[in-house]
């Protein structure tokens, strides 16, 4: 049986695909009868923390919780709250999740609400943290979806605009690769897909990454650009097909244009600029978007059309009545879906899932580098900020080179050398594989550059390491082979 009961909603990888269901099975209860559950959280009370504008999350989020007989707190002001004064996110969450029995909060900084999970003692929704992840937006997204599709499985679903800063993209990918459906990335001009989320893809959901050309997709752009304009746009076909031997090696050659194969659907999920975290602006670089005549594109006739709202100019309001467009039935779904998500952690379901929890929350299986004096390179990081109140600590992912992934907001770093703290010595990474297997992992210490390694204590050792082959098996070839690559 599901129980998502105290549970905090950081990732959507803290949902398991019964988990999903389950708060599916209480949404589609609610949408018959929505009277029927008032009173279910009588006596609850649910705190906004909102440090970033917001429209439908916030306000979806209380109008949920008062539908549900309970109360809110709200702070979606910040300069009218103590954060003006510079009071810590740690130290707000402390306070406020005194006062109400769960917590909804949207920071700008990445991996925010996983270091308010740590200081709250009630469950934290994370409604946003910066360009990281949204995961009940991606819950709105897939109700939507399996609304008009009957299912998730085997969708093709092409994810356009700003890839590299859309929270709600990177969430919405997991969440699609999780339930098997196919995946299409068409970027605008310099707003990739991020590394980390292509390889988070593979890894952990085994997906086979291809590049293809734009093929049916060039509809979304104008007509002489991408390709006449010179410009670079490709998609990238993400499908859960195993087993896969292309990889990432993949990405290195353009092959076929992008096609859907008779009979099967497509959906477009358009996103605005991220303006406010640095992207290209509106009118500058080729960008996907929707009008009525890239709609009329053949290969469009039965596309379902989604936004996760607040729209720019990537559609057009041309193409508000058309019945392929669901954006605002996927803003309107944030209602079923936030009550019922409310109740599930609050333990005031009364719905019985008789399936099996399969997925482990919050978990990984990999090498763990808890190390507050590495730090971690995505600027914006909560571990950066608060530096007083969090606790760095790194997941070590391999795949050409080694990576220090952020257990706050999953960036990786890549880490060319490494130190022994026994010997003193650092040298290359490529030495890893031979080298590393004799020396206990917490003697461990890894560097991006000469100068880190020098300012830590650390002699380059010599060259002639490079021609020397240790014997294997000694002390610790255990912590080595239970990376993740
Ligand atoms: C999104 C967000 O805040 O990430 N909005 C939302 O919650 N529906 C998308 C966006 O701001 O572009």
């Amino acid at each position: 049986m599901t129980n998502l009961s105290g549970r905090n909603i950081i990732s959507f990888d803290d949902l398991s695909i019964d988990d999903v269901l389950s708060i599916f099975e209480t949404a589609d209860e609610i949408n018959a009868d929505p009277k029927k559950f008032f009173g279910h959280a009588s006596g609850r009370i649910a705190s906004t923390l909102f440090y970033e504008p917001s429209t439908r999350t916030r306000l979806s989020f209380e109008s949920s919780m008062q539908r549900l007989g309970g109360g809110v707190i709200s702070a979606w002001d910040v300069n009218a709250s103590s954060a003006s004064k510079g009071e810590s996110l740690a130290d707000t969450v402390r306070v406020v999740s005194s006062y109400s029995d769960i917590m909804i909060i949207r920071h700008p900084w990445e991996g925010a609400v996983k270091l308010a999970a740590e200081y709250s003692q009630v469950p934290v929704i994370n409604a946003g943290d910066g360009k990281h992840e949204h995961p009940t937006q991606t819950l709105c997204d897939l109700y939507t979806l399996r609304e008009r599709h009957g299912s998730l499985e085997g969708l093709n679903v092409a994810i356009c605009g700003d890839l590299s800063n859309g929270r709600t993209v990177h969430s919405l990918a997991f969440a699609l690769a999780r339930f098997g459906s196919n995946i299409i990335f068409v970027p605008g001009d310099g707003n990739d897909i991020p590394d980390y989320v292509l390889r988070r893809l593979e890894r952990d959901y085994k997906a086979h990454i291809q590049k293809e050309g734009l093929g049916i997709l060039k509809a979304l752009f104008n007509s002489e650009s991408p390709t006449e304009t010179g410009s670079s746009i490709n998609a990238i076909y993400v499908t859960p097909k195993e087993p896969h031997q292309l990889a990432m090696s993949s990405l290195e050659g353009n092959t076929v244009d992008f096609n859907i194969p008779e009979g099967e659907s497509l959906s477009l999920y358009v996103t605005r600029r991220q303006t406010e975290r640095g992207s290209i602006e509106i009118n500058k670089g080729d960008y996907p978007f929707l009008d009525e005549k890239a709609l009329s594109s053949s290969s469009f006739k039965d596309v379902s059309i989604l936004h996760p709202l607040p729209r720019v100019d990537e559609v057009s309001p041309e193409v508000d009545q058309d019945p392929r467009s669901l954006y605002f039935r996927q803003a309107a779904v944030g209602i079923p879906i936030r009550m019922a998500l409310m109740l599930h952690l609050l333990g005031s379901t009364d719905v019985e899932n008789k399936k099996e929890k399969v997925f482990n929350s919050g978990q990984f299986s990999g090498v763990k580098y808890a190390r507050s004096d590495f730090v971690c390179s995505n600027e914006t990081c909560i571990s950066n900020k608060e530096t007083q109140f969090s606790k760095p600590a790194y997941e070590i992912v391999k795949d050409k080179q080694y990576k220090l992934r952020c257990l706050y907001c999953d960036f990786e770093t890549i880490c060319d050398l490494v130190g022994n703290i026994e010997s003193k010595f650092f040298y290359s990474t490529e030495l890893l594989d031979r080298f590393l297997p004799t020396v206990l992992l917490e003697n461990v210490r890894f560097f991006r550059s000469d100068e880190e390694a020098k300012l830590a204590g650390f002699k380059k050792a010599s060259d002639r390491w490079n021609k020397l082959q240790w014997k294997t098996g000694r002390n610790s070839r255990d912590w080595i082979e239970t990376i993740t690559e």
